[in-house]
């Protein structure tokens, strides 16, 4: 039997980060040898909120194909390739356009966050929202279901982005009936640490907001980053209250991920820890856990990269245009 189809996308906006890392990128390790394993690089995306830079995401395509390449996936059994070197992709975002409302684009939590944090793009209430940032999730649909995936590895952040196209999906069943359904219905995959948080406790690890360790980051710059993360007004670990606590937990949940621990479990272990301590240990276990990646990032040149990319477009155009014939016959536009 042909296996199950999975597809994720990164924006490269910058080199990834820890988030990415132990939201995503280990669950397409664990995922890419039992389904046939798509990995993008959502330029387009990348575009909505920084047209205006357009370098920006073109420096940093090669530098997320690295950082996947560096944890373990391998180019043999994961294809990767670019979002906009995919046209059927956005051929298929106009047809499905034209199966989103405007107040469902406008309710999207995840939309709404970045268009509240993005004040200098779109103005302080979001007044000048664009219409190709607000729709970005149609988009991402596209990006989904052009390979007619059946799993999605992606953070807590991305569960509306999967609900989204579950309802395009739907609705373009509905709409335009076939015999066998064009699409699977696509589920996330979550990991056990769906989401890290800011190490100034923002509610997002971010580049933009200068609160993130990056897979790439040296050791210094790691120590430095978790000396100086926020924690809370105690000195040592006690029982904690996660919902109190929240940055100090978060950390708690990043020694867990390199442990592959619960945080439950890993809190038990640190009992009466000073902060301090603690923190000197998990700069010195992440720096460990990254150091073999960061070697093996560092082997990576540009023109293998370029050559794992261009392989990725032969094999995803043909199987785009697969699926764009299909729905153009669902659809009843195959003149
Ligand atoms: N929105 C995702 C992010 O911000 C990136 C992305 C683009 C994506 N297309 C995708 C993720 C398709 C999963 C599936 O990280």
């Amino acid at each position: 039997m042909a296996k199950e189809i999975s597809l994720t996308g990164d924006r490269p906006t910058g080199p990834l980060h820890i988030g990415h890392l132990f939201g995503s990128l280990l669950s397409r390790k664990e995922l890419e040898s039992e389904y046939e394993s798509y990995v993008m690089v959502a330029d387009v995306q990348a575009l909505t909120d920084n047209f205006d830079h357009p370098e920006k995401v073109r420096e940093n395509v090669y530098e997320v194909v690295a950082d996947n390449i560096a944890i373990g996936l391998d180019p043999k059994k994961t294809t990767f390739f670019i979002q906009s070197q995919i046209p059927q992709i956005a051929e298929l975002t106009v047809f499905y356009s034209n199966l989103v409302t405007i107040n469902t684009l406008k309710r999207n939590p995840t939309v709404k966050a970045e268009i509240a944090e993005k004040k200098d793009l779109f103005g302080k209430e979001g007044e000048s929202v664009t219409y190709g940032f607000l729709g970005y999730p149609i988009s991402q649909a596209a990006d989904i279901t052009i390979v007619r995936s059946n799993i999605v590895p992606v953070g807590s952040d991305q569960l509306p982005m999967i609900e989204q196209t579950r309802e395009i999906i739907e609705r373009f069943h509905r709409i335009y009936p076939t015999k066998t359904n064009v699409f699977p219905l696509p589920e996330a995959k979550l990991s056990d640490t769906p989401k890290i948080i800011g190490l100034d406790g923002s509610a997002k690890m971010s580049k933009s907001l200068n609160n993130a360790i990056y897979i790439k980051d040296t050791p210094e710059e790691i120590a430095e980053k978790i000396r100086t993360a926020k924690t809370d007004s105690g000195s040592a670990i006690g029982p904690i209250n996660p919902n109190e606590s929240i940055p100090l937990w978060n950390l708690i949940r990043i020694y867990a991920a390199i442990h592959k621990q619960k945080p439950t479990d890993a809190i038990n272990d640190l009992q009466g820890m000073k902060y301090s301590s603690f923190k000197n240990k998990l700069a010195i276990d992440l720096n460990n856990y990254l150091a073999p990646i960061r070697d093996k990032r560092s082997t990576l040149k540009q023109a293998y990269l370029k050559e794992v990319l261009e392989y990725g477009l032969k094999k995803v155009i043909v199987k785009a245009e697969e699926t764009m014939s299909l729905v153009r016959k669902a659809m009843n536009i195959d003149y």
